[in-house]
């Protein structure tokens, strides 16, 4: 018998892709997969050095949260655990919650670094286990239609017009991701502002340069992008926020959601916001504190240095969107 690998997990998992993340361009799969593997990459140099106090930290919260809605499961419920954007699972204590809940879901938009984090637990786990392939948000599919305009459109303007168009008309409450049912424990863990970033990091310089041009999300580069930027900025304010409101929606009326993001990130020697204050107001709409927010800091490589927000938070009465 193997011990781990890709076909005893085939044959062992509940395995899955989602129509959200079914047919994503070449270059949109190869987002996900090259960020994951920089992830994968930087955990293997400096998990036991840069990276401890973080990966301690994060799997305190998470646990601690997650104990609180096993604490609060009534005789008899199912207890469900549902991770979004899972990735590496490096972060995450995947062992503990998957020994204590009855049933553990993980989604990520590439499983290829999950996979490989399964592959590391005891068989008997295994069949406690769903593996998704989804795109949490369900928008990723409208950056790739918005960005592919350059292949088609005549000059840099017309593309960023119809780029800008189709991105206006993304509406996070129309194509987020329904699992089907609602869950203990939820756990969005670095993965709100991702939703956004990976395909503007990854799609958007590939498109520009299809005209010899540069580009910077926040900044345009003529009057040409102006209106493809102004679209860009505030998706990146709704689709965070409607995260918050998505993650309401996932968690059962006596379960607990774990949610940590970056608030600020280490560019050019200057530390610049991530998350906008619209994401915490969204928190108080829908949740109280369980304890009070825990920040650190979180540096990848010597580089690259964020600032974490870690939140433990169970539902308010009424599902407010
Ligand atoms: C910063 S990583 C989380 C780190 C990860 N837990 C680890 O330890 O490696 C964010 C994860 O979210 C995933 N992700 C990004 N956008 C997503 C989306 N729209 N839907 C689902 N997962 C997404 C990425 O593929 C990545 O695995």
């Amino acid at each position: 018998m193997v011990a781990s690998g890709k076909n005893n997990l085939d044959n062992l998992l509940s395995n899955r892709v989602d129509p959200s993340a079914g047919d994503f361009s070449e270059a949109l799969d190869a987002a996900y997969r090259d960020m994951n593997i920089t992830i994968a990459t930087s955990r293997a140099h400096y998990a036991h050095n840069l990276q401890a106090d973080h990966l301690d930290y994060s799997h305190e919260d998470i646990y601690a949260t997650a104990q609180e809605a096993l604490t609060r499961a009534i005789a008899d419920e199912e207890r469900t655990a549902l991770i979004l954007g899972a990735g590496g699972c490096g972060d995450i204590p995947l062992a503990d919650i998957v020994s204590e809940f009855d049933k553990t879901v993980l989604v990520d938009t590439d499983t290829s670094q999950t996979e490989c984090a399964l592959g590391a637990l005891p068989f008997a786990m295994l069949g406690k286990i769903s593996l998704i392939k989804a795109d949490v948000a369900g928008v990723a599919k409208g950056f790739d239609r918005a960005f592919g305009q350059a292949f088609t459109a005549k000059n840099y303007k017309q593309y960023t017009q119809r780029a800008a168009e189709i991105l206006r008309g993304i509406d996070i409450t129309k194509s987020r991701f329904d699992p089907g049912q609602k869950y203990s424990f939820v756990c969005s863990h670095l993965l709100a502002t991702q939703l956004v970033n990976i395909p503007i990091m990854y799609l958007g310089p590939v498109s520009a340069e299809r005209f010899n041009r540069s580009f910077d999300p926040f900044t345009p580069s003529g009057a040409d992008d102006v209106e493809l930027v102004e679209a860009i900025r505030q998706q990146l304010v709704d689709i965070p926020t409607g995260h918050i409101d998505h993650l309401r929606h996932l968690v059962k009326d006596n379960g607990t959601v774990h949610f940590a993001d970056t608030l600020t990130a280490r560019v050019g020697g200057r530390w610049l916001r991530a998350l906008t204050s619209d994401v915490f107001t969204r928190i108080d709409t829908n949740f109280d504190r369980l304890r009070g927010a825990t920040t650190w800091e979180f540096w990848a490589d010597p580089e690259l240095g964020y600032q974490v927000g870690s939140f433990a938070l169970a539902p308010k009465d009424k599902v407010v969107s």
